[in-house]
């Protein structure tokens, strides 16, 4: 069976960005107006009032102090309360696509890679702008990769999920050489009117290639020990977002169709879940907890990556040892520990070991033990 390896990873991030100050005060000035307009139905109890939001529980309940967008116009005018993102032709390249198109290419010219290497394209996030064709497929011309491409739909797992899928084809034969690509473009699915969830997050694209150890050239590689997925059906974070409203005369656009969450609940029930999949994840791969040198966790909120670090290690990590990208990036969906991996791998050394896990909606919980060559 081939050996398989990490030889690149990319990123792109967009220009703009929001930060929490901009946002609660786009945030509190439609809530102090819905308040005002709804004044008569909140005193009848008919309408519930809408609470004001605060930069500094932002920063202290999440970690976060801004997020990218690609698309700011439109996020901070009380008016609208959603990006404006100019609808492109059917012969443009999608929004979604060139997002994928550009970390793309950062993470072929890591691997040392050209579109004749790549036999397959998986556009993996948390949101696909359609239907079909699929973003990858787009993506693959765009590239002029020949083989195949396809999407997927895995939430906040879906990188790392994505990745399973590109070990398990270098592994069993059918592709030598895949490109993983995960272009969150998420804020579209923020309801920014929402309080409790107005600020987790950010757009971000990343990407990264997998491909047989005996056509790496790259000089950071990484060889796959082992992976693992699990999911469990969970509420507790949901988007009803989907095809059927139209046969349902359903608001396409109603406050379920956006991101949701019972936050508590989702910290209490994901936390122990990850750090007792990533305790079986390693000791599968033969590997004590304490050897290995770097966790690229999933970045959704800070007090969850510590806890669940803190539940590995026995003790609080160093910074490198679980790196957090939050204060920048946001929450990301499947991106998030991609980021960390691109930003934080470099350092390693030959023979050092690494874990890259997700962990969020579903629920899902993805992993990668890996080593560097
Ligand atoms: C979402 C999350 C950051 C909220 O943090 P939390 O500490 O659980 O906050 P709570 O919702 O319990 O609220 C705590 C208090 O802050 C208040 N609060 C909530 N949002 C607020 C905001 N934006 N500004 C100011 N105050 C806020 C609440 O009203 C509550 O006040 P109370 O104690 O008087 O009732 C946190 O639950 C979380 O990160 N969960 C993990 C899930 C996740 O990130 N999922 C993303 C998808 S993977």
């Amino acid at each position: 069976m081939p050996t398989a390896v990490i030889s690149g990873s990319g990123l792109w991030k967009p220009q703009e960005y929001v930060t929490n100050e901009e946002l609660v005060i786009a945030y509190n000035a439609y809530a102090q107006r819905y308040n005002k307009e709804n004044a008569q139905a909140i005193e009848r109890g008919e309408v519930a009032e809408k609470p004001l939001s605060s930069a500094e529980f932002i920063e202290k309940a999440s970690g976060i102090k801004r997020r990218y967008t690609y698309c700011k116009e439109g996020i901070l005018d009380v008016d609208r309360m959603r990006p404006k993102i100019p609808p492109r032709a059917d012969d443009e390249l999608s929004h979604q696509a060139e997002m994928a198109v550009r970390a793309a290419r950062d993470a072929m010219d890591a691997a040392g890679k050209s579109a004749a290497d790549i036999a397959m394209v998986v556009v993996s996030c948390a949101y696909t702008q359609r239907a079909y064709p699929a973003i990858a497929i787009e993506v693959q011309q765009a590239l002029g990769i020949q083989g195949f491409g396809f999407d997927m739909l895995v939430a906040c797992s879906a990188a790392t999920f994505a990745l399973h899928r590109a070990y398990d084809a270098v592994a069993a034969g059918s592709a030598d050489c895949v490109l993983v690509i995960n272009p969150e473009l998420t804020t579209p699915q923020v309801n920014f009117t929402d309080r409790d969830g107005h600020f987790i997050f950010g757009d971000v694209s990343t990407a990264a290639i997998m491909e047989r150890a005996d056509t790496c050239t790259s000089v950071h590689s990484y060889e796959v020990l082992s992976t693992q997925a699990l999911t469990q059906y969970s509420n507790n974070i949901r988007s009803n977002f989907g095809y059927l409203s139209y046969a349902e005369d359903a608001q396409p656009f109603a406050d379920d169709k956006l991101f949701r969450q019972n936050g508590r609940k989702v910290f209490k029930e994901v936390c122990p879940m990850a750090a007792e999949h990533l305790t079986q994840q390693v000791e599968k791969a033969g590997v004590a907890v304490s050897d290995v040198k770097r966790w690229w966790l999933h970045q959704a909120n800070i007090n969850m990556n510590e806890l669940i670090a803190r539940r590995l290690l026995g003790r609080d990590p160093e910074f490198l040892e679980a790196p957090i990208v939050l204060d920048e990036y946001a929450n990301t969906a499947s991106a998030g520990s991609m980021i960390a991996f691109h930003l934080y791998n470099k350092d390693l050394q030959p023979g050092d070991l690494g874990v890259i896990c997700s962990f969020g909606a579903g629920y899902s919980i993805g992993s990668l033990v890996v080593k560097k060559r």
